[in-house]
C-alpha cells in the first residue's frame, strides 16, 4: 500500500515535541515548551491554525511571512495538484524548462525597468548568497556593507551580513564585510569612499525590530551607491510580494536597486523557492561565456513545483488585489491601534508599512508602573514583550513574536488576506492584555506560571523569575524566554 500520511499522523499523534527533543534541536523544543507554545496543530486555513483540541489560533506570524496568501490557498493547491498529475519532466537539468522561463518573465515584468534577469534558488539565504557572489564578481571588489540589526539568513555568506553578534559568534572568519548604522548616510559614505565595496545589502524595512528609514535616506543611499560604483541590493525576502503595500517595498521610495532578492511568499507556503533579480550587466558578467554557463547553479533551483507555486502565487496576488489589500489592512491596524498608544503609557509606537508592523513598548511615566516595569526588566531585558506575546497566545489564541532579542518590540506579519475581523480581534486582545499590565503584577505572574509549568516535566510549580526578582531585588535567575527570530 502507498505511504499513508494521514495514518502516520494519527498513529504518532502527540509525539512531535518528543521527537524534536530526541532527534532534532532540543533547545527549540525547550523554548517552545517553556513558553507553553507546545501544540499539535492539525490544520491551517487562511489566517488560522487549528490544533488537535479543536482550538483555533489567529496566525499573525504567517510562517515568518511565507503565507502572504494565507494557508492552504485553493488556487495554489489546485495548481500544484495539477502539476503533480501532469507527471511533468522535472529537473531534466540539460534543459531549459518552460515554467522557469515563465516565472522569470513574470518577475521581471513586475520589476523596475533595469531588472532583466533572474536566478532561482531554494531559500532566502541562498538568494542572498547569489547576490553576494554576483556583486563581487561584477565589481571585482571584496567587501560587502550591511546595516546594524540586519538579517539576511544564516548560511555563511549571509551570516557575514548579520547585524546581531549572537548569530555570528564563533562561526568566523566570514566574507569581508562591514556594518553601518541603519539610516546613517555619513557612515555609509565613509565606507563607500574607500572604493572597495562590492555591494550595500539592505532590507527596505528591517525584519529585526521593524525599523523604517525615511525617503531621504533611501534617495541618499541610491545616489551614494551610484557615485562610488557600489551595487545596491535590496533584500526583499520578507518585504517583497505585496507585504508592505507595494509589490516590492523599494517602490515606496522609487528606488531602482541593482539586485533584488525574494523568497518566502513566492512559495505560496508550499515549495521552497528563492530568486535573485538583477540587471543584464551584472548577470551577464557572471555568465559571460558558454564555458561559464554553470558557474553558479543549484540542483533544485528552477524545480517545476516551485515554479508552479510561484506562478500561481503571482496570479493570485493579481486576481485577489493582494497588494492593495495589504496596504489597507495595514492602515486599519495602525488606525485601530493608535487609541491604545494613547491609552497605555508603556505602548510607545506602532510603525511599519502595510502588513509588516512593529509595536514598540517602553518604560511608563507613572512611578508605580515604572517601578514594576524596572523590576521586570531587571529579571531579563525585554521581558515585557514576552509577557504580552505569551498571554496573546494563551488567553486569546493569537500567534505573534518578539521582533528580536532583547527588544520590547512585537512584530506582526499577518497573512495579506487578513481583514477587519482579524484586525479587530488583535486590537481587542492587546487592549485586554495591556489593561492587565496597567492593573498590577498579574500579567507577569501569569507569564511566570506559564513558563514554570512549561519548563518542568509534568508542569511542577517552581518559583518564577518575577517572583524571585520581587524577593531578591532583581538578582533572581532568569528563565529562558527567547523565541525571537527573523
Ligand atoms: C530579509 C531576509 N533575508 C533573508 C532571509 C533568509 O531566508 P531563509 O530563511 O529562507 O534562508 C530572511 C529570513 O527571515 C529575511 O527576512
Amino acid at each position: 500500500m502507498a505511504f499513508d500520511v494521514a495514518k502516520v499522523l494519527a498513529d504518532r499523534h502527540g509525539e512531535n515535541f518528543k521527537l524534536h527533543g530526541e532527534f532534532m534541536n532540543p533547545q527549540m523544543a525547550r523554548v517552545l515548551r517553556t513558553l507553553g507554545f507546545d501544540r499539535f496543530y492539525v490544520r491551517g486555513e487562511g489566517c488560522y491554525l487549528y490544533d488537535d483540541r479543536g482550538d483555533r489560533y489567529l496566525d499573525l506570524l504567517s510562517g515568518f511571512g511565507v503565507y502572504g496568501l494565507g494557508r492552504s490557498h485553493r488556487g495554489i493547491k489546485a495548481a500544484l495538484h495539477q502539476a503533480l498529475d501532469l507527471d511533468l519532466p522535472n529537473m531534466v537539468q540539460m534543459d531549459c524548462a518552460l515554467l522557469a522561463g515563465l516565472l522569470a518573465e513574470a518577475l521581471v515584468a513586475r520589476s523596475h525597468a533595469g531588472i532583466r534577469r533572474v536566478f532561482f534558488s531554494n531559500s532566502g539565504a541562498e538568494a542572498v548568497e547569489s547576490a553576494i557572489k554576483f556583486a563581487r564578481f561584477a565589481t571585482q571588489r571584496d567587501r560587502i556593507l550591511y546595516a546594524a540589526h540586519a538579517f539576511h539568513g544564516l548560511t555563511t555568506g549571509a551570516l557575514a551580513l548579520n547585524g546581531g553578534a549572537e548569530f555570528r559568534r564563533r562561526f568566523g572568519p566570514l566574507v569581508p564585510s562591514t556594518e553601518v548604522p541603519f539610516g546613517d548616510l555619513d557612515a555609509l559614505r565613509r565606507q563607500l569612499r574607500r572604493g572597495d565595496v562590492a555591494a550595500f545589502v539592505v532590507e527596505p524595512i528591517q525584519g529585526k525590530g521593524v525599523h523604517v528609514a525615511p525617503a531621504e535616506y533611501w534617495q541618499g543611499v541610491q545616489a551614494l551607491c551610484r557615485q562610488y560604483k557600489t551595487l545596491l541590493v535590496t533584500d526583499e525576502v520578507q518585504t517583497g510580494l505585496g507585504r508592505t503595500g507595494r509589490f516590492f517595498c523599494h517602490e515606496h521610495w522609487a528606488l531602482e536597486p541593482d539586485i533584488v532578492t525574494v523568497s518566502k511568499a513566492l512559495s505560496g507556503g508550499y515549495i521552497p523557492v528563492g530568486a535573485m533579480l538583477t540587471t543584464d550587466k551584472v548577470f551577464m558578467s557572471v555568465f559571460s561565456s558558454m564555458d561559464r554557463a554553470m558557474v553558479h547553479s543549484s540542483t533544485f533551483g528552477r524545480n517545476a513545483l516551485a515554479m508552479v507555486a510561484g506562478l500561481a502565487t503571482l496570479d493570485a496576488i493579481d486576481e485577489e488585489g493582494i497588494v492593495a489589500r495589504a496596504a489597507s489592512t495595514g492602515e486599519s491596524f495602525k488606525a485601530k491601534l493608535a487609541p491604545l498608544v494613547e491609552k497605555y503609557e508603556m505602548f510607545h509606537e506602532v510603525r511599519g508599512l502595510g502588513c509588516m508592523i512593529g509595536l514598540e513598548f517602553g518604560p511608563p511615566e507613572t512611578p508605580k508602573l515604572r517601578r514594576r516595569w524596572n523590576a521586570v526588566e531587571r529579571v531579563r531585558p525585554a521581558l515585557f514583550a514576552q509577557a504580552i506575546v505569551v498571554p496573546l497566545f494563551h488567553r486569546h489564541r493569537i500567534l505573534t513574536q518578539v521582533a528580536a532579542d532583547n527588544v520590547n518590540i512585537i512584530k506582526l506579519l499577518p497573512p495579506l488576506v487578513a481583514g477587519e475581523a482579524e484586525v479587530d480581534a488583535f486590537v481587542a486582545a492587546l487592549d485586554d492584555i495591556l489593561e492587565s499590565a496597567h492593573k498590577g503584577a498579574g500579567l507577569y505572574l501569569e507569564l511566570g506560571r506559564t513558563m514554570a509549568k512549561g519548563a518542568l516535566p509534568g508542569g511542577r510549580r517552581r518559583k518564577t523569575g518575577y517572583e524571585e526578582a520581587e524577593h531578591t531585588n532583581g538578582t533572581g535567575a532568569p528563565l529562558e524566554t527567547t523565541a525571537s527570530s527573523p
